[in-house]
């Protein structure tokens, strides 16, 4: 079998002298969507930040597309093409929609321009010249996700898309993610609501303090309310 694109083995990842990741163990492969599922400090934006580099990693190891990146710095991995729509969106609030796109883009070339990102998310084409600090929350996880997509990434890692945003809202935004996996990008989805992530996701893993939990078919965590409970609580499998 090839290699995952993705494949983070053993990861162990510190706060000053504070353990917070515990031998992680997790692969995403081409074209696919991963859930990282788990409560409220869990270890999930932490998983995301060792493998983007943001944080290091004190033990494991983590392979991207066939490179050791475990020691990389946060820029060399982003030019390997790994895009990253961070929690609380985090974009520049006195620039425009537009503005925000444009700065995002870094010369690697590849189908996702401008253009094609705004054909793609029409809501941002009409909100173009609005200050990104004006928009409502979820236009501003469309700004997130079209501008981390402007950097042609292969593998993009979102955190916790539906976070703070109105029902109807995280339908959008979920619509979005579902095209952009027709599109081919792979996606390690973090999120708490369990039950949302796995309508997209192919496979699914739970942490917990740190620690990977559950790993396996979306699928079958979505229609196992049981396993769900047991892993993320009574609130989580009622949604
Ligand atoms: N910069 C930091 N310094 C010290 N501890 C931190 C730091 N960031 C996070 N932590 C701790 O690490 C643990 C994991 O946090 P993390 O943000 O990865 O969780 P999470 O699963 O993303 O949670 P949430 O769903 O609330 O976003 C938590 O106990 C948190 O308090
Ligand atoms: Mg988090």
């Amino acid at each position: 079998m090839s290699e995952p694109l993705l494949d983070v083995d053993g990861l162990c990842t510190n706060y000053g002298k504070i353990s917070i990741l515990r031998d992680v163990t997790l692969s995403v492969g081409e074209g696919e969507v991963v859930a990282l599922l788990g409560l409220n400090g869990a270890g999930k934006t932490t998983t995301l930040r060792s493998i983007l580099g943001l944080t290091a990693a004190r033990a494991g190891k983590i392979r991207y597309d066939g490179n050791d990146i475990t020691a990389w710095p946060a820029y060399k991995i982003a030019r390997l093409g790994v895009g990253y729509v961070p929690e609380g969106r985090r974009m520049f609030k006195d620039l425009s929609t537009l503005e925000n796109l444009q700065l995002a883009e870094n010369g690697r070339g590849g189908e996702w321009t401008i253009p094609r990102v705004l054909e793609h998310l029409p809501k941002l084409a009409e909100l173009r010249s609005r200050k990104a600090g004006r928009l409502s929350g979820g236009e501003q996880e469309m700004l997130a996700i079209g501008r981390a997509l402007v950097s042609n990434p292969r593998l993009l890692l979102i955190d916790e898309p539906s976070q703070g945003l109105a029902p109807l809202i995280v339908e959008d935004v979920y619509r979005i993610l579902g095209e952009l996996k027709q599109t081919g990008v792979a996606i390690l989805l973090v999120e708490q609501n369990a039950l949302l992530a796995l309508k997209i996701a192919d496979r699914a893993y739970v942490l917990d303090s740190g620690r990977v939990v559950h790993a396996g078919l979306a699928a079958e965590l979505a229609a196992d309310r049981d396993r769900i409970r047991t892993l993320m609580g009574l609130e989580v499998a009622a949604r």
